[in-house]
């Protein structure tokens, strides 16, 4: 059965583990970077869905703090797809109102890459349809430590009193700040875990794992997990009589 719009609710954020291309690659005998450049197509495909969804933000996980180990010719081949997808999105993003933000530090990403990367963040700010998280250089705990790091400071200096910090003033020094936090996460390629990713704004989120590997997850496989979303009952902490009570 083909899955339509009108069979699923439409989360707000969906943040997406893009786990699989390596493998992909292997089990046809082609080298990593391979399944990462069909991982791109994927990425083109989920971004499109999304945003004719109406889905607000994207969050994709691109590059994690722990990538850096990888063989450096994956690394720099990972970081050529990403300078190559930047450059040849940027009219997309433009003409389908989507803006282009970054999660992570991106100091550590190559010259050429971190200029492409801030010139679209420039270029598509005014652009309100859809938010593009690319996680770049991210790691989750390293984001709530300098979160921590820098309300410390301000309490320190006056302009923030320790007594009155609440989850919000938390939530609104994460790279996130502002937006929703994610309603689905969705990982590929079979692992069962969140690997550094979106730890704190996940809290609540609904969690969709799958074997697919990342090049072969595509519109309709996209479309399932919404279904599937759709399915679940969000109680955050209620039970199930008063959601349905209301
Ligand atoms: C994990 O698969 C995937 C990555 C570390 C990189 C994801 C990158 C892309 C999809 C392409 C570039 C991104 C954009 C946004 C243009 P893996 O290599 O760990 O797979 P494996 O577990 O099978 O080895």
């Amino acid at each position: 059965m083909e899955i339509q719009e009108k069979d699923c609710t439409i989360p707000r954020h969906v943040a997406l583990i893009m786990d699989g291309n390596g493998r992909w690659a292997e089990e046809r005998h082609r080298p990593r970077l391979f399944g990462h450049k069909a991982g791109v197509d994927s990425v083109r495909e989920v971004v499109e869905t999304a945003r004719s969804l109406g889905i607000e933000v994207l969050t994709l996980y691109a590059f994690s703090t722990e990538n850096w180990n990888r063989p450096e010719g994956e690394v720099s081949g990972l970081m050529g797809l990403l300078k190559n997808y930047l450059r040849s999105e940027l009219r997309t993003m433009l003409r389908n109102g989507i803006r282009l933000n970054c999660l992570g530090l991106p100091q550590r990403l190559p010259e050429d890459v971190r200029t492409v990367l801030q010139q679209t963040i420039e270029e598509t700010r005014s652009c309100t349809a859809m938010t593009l998280n690319l996680a770049l250089n991210y790691g989750s705990r390293s984001e709530l430590l300098v979160a921590i790091q820098a309300i410390a400071r301000q309490c320190l200096e006056g302009s923030l009193d320790w007594h009155s910090l609440t989850e919000e003033t938390l939530s609104a020094h994460l790279f996130t700040a502002g937006q929703p936090d994610p309603d689905l996460v969705i990982r590929t390629g079979g692992e069962n875990r969140l690997s550094n990713f979106l730890l704190w704004q996940a809290s609540y989120a609904e969690l969709y794992f799958t074997e697919i590997k990342w090049p072969d997850f595509r519109k309709e496989q996209f479309m399932e997990a919404l279904y599937s979303y759709s399915k679940r009952q969000r109680r955050f902490g209620k039970t199930g009589a008063q959601v349905v009570t209301g």
